[in-house]
């Protein structure tokens, strides 16, 4: 008997700075789970805008009062399990079940749902008069931005919005196919994006940065693969920015830019594809007037550089799975990568 104590002593002995050491390790690993979604480019915890700044304070607000009432709860178990007091009177009861079960929860919930009510109408707020507008509509699985310029023209491009810094936006969000929704966590809340209607999303940027954007509603296969890069900037980069985009795009000057702008007509790419100031007038996909001036290519997949193109053109299949673009990869290399160049020579 006695030695089967001892040794349980033992095993406690042992297992307590054991217990202690992984403490330490679960701990580590944790936050290096978990930290990293506070910050970063796609965080709503994070927030750069208006309302990411408005919804943080009411998770954050909402977390720490769970946190409270978990550790109060824990408590109650505690004091259930190993107090050895007298039952309480059926009188003493009734308190704690109107005190616990009814007036806490009825005050606690009410104060929360005015809390939310109260910050709804600066969510909703229409923007003011004069404001940016931009419209865009989801495809399977890229996104259709159209900015409008002074005049009232339209200037398209695709899966990457710039925003000037302290003004509010107006997105006009549409679907081309299934349901989509639009979110760009560091500034905002989300909204669908639903074939046949049309709904409005207003966002402030408060600061200037480099952000994501993602469709957060399943819509097929790649909706995994359906972001955007967001960019917030200073009020003059904007302008000069979206000038640029105006602009009809400049006639290839390399050598493989000009040959790359032949196989691309020869191959049929403007029946799809869109390039301002040249004969290519698809509509189906990208607009691609600017397309090497944009940070990244196929929604936010890859890299914008002539490498990762050229084997986006020759793989599309694989990368981005039954996406409308065909595989070019039958082309000879030496086309591909022609292509590319000219592409890429589209600033
Ligand atoms: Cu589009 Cu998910």
């Amino acid at each position: 008997m006695e030695s089967a104590v001892n040794a349980a002593i033992a095993r406690q002995t042992i297992r307590a700075p054991l217990f202690r050491a992984h403490l330490g390790s679960v701990l580590i690993v944790a936050s290096a789970i978990f930290l990293p979604g506070c910050s970063g480019i796609q965080s709503a915890l994070d927030p750069a805008g208006r309302a990411a700044e408005d919804i943080a304070e009411l998770f954050w607000g909402m977390t720490i009062g769970a946190g409270i009432i978990w550790a109060l709860m824990v408590a109650l178990v505690g004091y259930a399990i190993y107090s050895r007091r007298e039952p309480h009177t059926p009188r003493q009861a009734s308190w704690l079940i109107i005190g616990g079960g009814v007036a806490f929860p009825t005050v606690t919930l009410s104060a929360l749902l005015i809390y939310g009510l109260a910050l709804l109408p600066e969510l909703i707020a229409p923007p003011p008069e004069g404001s940016l507008k931009i419209a865009v509509k989801s495809h399977q699985w890229w996104w259709r931005v159209t900015y409008f310029g002074p005049t009232g023209e339209t200037i398209e491009l695709a899966n990457e919005i710039r925003l000037p810094v302290g003004e509010a936006v107006e997105f006009e969000l549409e679907s081309a196919d299934v349901i989509h929704s639009f979110w760009i966590p560091s500034l905002g809340g989300k909204v669908d994006m639903i074939p046949g209607r049309k709904t409005r999303l207003v966002l402030v940027p408060t600061r200037t940065g480099l952000y994501r954007g993602v469709c957060a509603e399943f819509c097929g296969t790649s909706h995994a693969i359906m972001s955007f890069d967001v960019i917030v900037s200073e009020k003059q980069d904007f302008t000069r920015w979206l000038n640029a985009q105006s602009t009809p795009a400049a006639a290839p000057a390399s050598e493989q830019a000009i040959l790359g702008a032949q196989l691309f007509q020869a191959n049929g790419c403007g029946a799809c594809h869109a390039i301002r100031g040249t004969d290519a007038r698809g509509v189906i996909g990208p607009d691609l007037t600017h397309a090497g001036s944009r940070r990244s290519i196929a929604a936010g997949a890859m890299k914008n550089d002539p490498q990762q193109m050229k084997h986006w053109l020759s793989k599309t299949q694989h990368l981005k799975p039954g996406v409308h673009m065909p595989s070019y990869g039958m082309l000879p290399p030496e086309h591909l990568t022609a292509i590319a160049a000219y592409l890429e020579s589209l600033q």
